[in-house]
């Protein structure tokens, strides 16, 4: 049903944990299946993220799928860490089963938060953010799949 790096990343999480004083925290939820995740990132002068760190209180898709996030977001320009959607971290980790493409969601809603976070603490926009959802199954009725 799942596949070996969906496996991977639920027992050998990556990046768990807290920042403190962390640049953004962004923590959203579904209140369908009550699962929440928290997404800390920490962001240099020049907008590149150093660190990103995740806790999940959720299924193992959602352990999965904000590890394998917080692993493609580290590194990248603000700009690039919103191209870090939930099909890409779907396909970076060889797939989800359909009943669990929410959790993906989860966590790109996380990623968007904690940006969302980082832009009102400094006072700038980021293009082509939109306000994240603190609950994300409204979200999800809409979705196709
Ligand atoms: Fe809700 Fe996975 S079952 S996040």
């Amino acid at each position: 049903m799942y596949s070996e790096k969906v496996m991977d990343h639920f027992q050998h999480p990556r990046n768990v944990g807290e920042i403190e004083n962390a640049s953004g925290v962004g923590t959203v939820g579904n209140a369908k299946c009550g699962d929440i995740m928290r997404m800390y990132l920490d962001i240099d002068d020049d907008g590149i993220i150093r660190d990103c760190k995740f806790k999940t209180f959720g299924c193992g898709a959602a352990v999965a799928t904000s590890s394998m996030a917080t692993e493609l977001v580290m590194g990248k320009t603000i700009q690039e860490a919103l191209e870090v959607t939930n099909k890409a971290v779907m396909e970076a980790l060889d797939g989800l089963p359909p009943v669990k493409v929410h959790c993906s969601l989860l966590a790109e809603e996380a990623i968007h938060a904690a940006l969302w976070d980082y832009a009102e603490k400094h006072g700038i926009k980021i293009e082509g953010l939109e306000k994240p959802k603190s609950d994300i199954s409204e979200e999800e009725e809409e979705e196709d799949y």
